[in-house]
């Protein structure tokens, strides 16, 4: 049999564990590295998408984002800052589920560090001509900005999502029996428990 991580009855332990994989997620490539977030359309009704994980930080209980100003999520989470985002690694074998608070940065202090960090074809993104999700008569009838000018200039679309965690529940996949438990913050403070898988 194998052997089982040393967070598998501890509850703390699975927290840390949690965001242990999504600052690895924000490093690296792993299952963690391209989670799907989820917005409220202006119907009500979910919306979901792949994105790239840029971000965590642990003490602030944030997660970070890039994304276009003229996007349908950027739209969404003006309208209704209510997220979720999930995130699978088949081979931890491990399920985040996250809910909270998304807030959109443009032309501030952290969206002009985080636009600093990224690299020249991440940059490229933000300069497109028509933007994200214009109906379009060709598949190829939209341009990238072709010059440092025009991809400096995509900075003016440059959103970052700063997710804050307000609810994680953690699922671990095990022979010997699953593990699920649920990480709660709130203007009265922290809770941990236990759930049935
Ligand atoms: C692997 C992968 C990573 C992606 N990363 C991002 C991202 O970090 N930010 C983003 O806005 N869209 C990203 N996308 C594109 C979105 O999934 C989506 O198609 C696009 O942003 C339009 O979404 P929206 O209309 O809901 O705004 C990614 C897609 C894939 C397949």
């Amino acid at each position: 049999m194998t052997e089982l991580p040393s967070f598998y009855d501890d509850l703390a332990g699975c927290l840390a564990e949690a965001w242990r994989r999504l600052e690895e997620g924000a490093a690296h490539q792993s299952g963690f590295h391209t989670p799907a977030l989820a917005t409220l359309g202006r119907d009500g009704a979910p919306r979901l998408r792949t994105v790239v994980l840029r971000g965590v930080d642990r003490a602030a209980r944030t997660l970070r984002i890039h994304c276009d100003a003229r996007s349908d999520k950027a739209a969404e989470i003006a309208a209704d800052p209510r997220a979720a985002l999930h995130a699978y690694d088949a081979k931890a074998k491990l399920q985040v589920r996250i809910e909270g608070r998304a807030r959109l940065h443009g032309g501030d202090e952290v969206a002009r560090a985080a636009w600093g960090a990224s690299r020249p074809m991440s940059r490229v993104c933000y300069g497109t001509a028509p933007g994200p999700g214009t109906p379009l008569p060709a598949g190829g009838a939209s341009v990238q900005p072709q010059d440092e000018g025009a991809v400096a200039a995509g900075f003016s679309e440059f959103r970052v999502v700063v997710l804050t965690v307000a609810r994680l529940e953690f699922l671990y996949l095990a022979r010997s029996g699953h593990r699920r438990a649920l990480f709660t913050w709130n203007g009265e403070g922290q809770g941990a428990t236990w759930l049935a898988p």
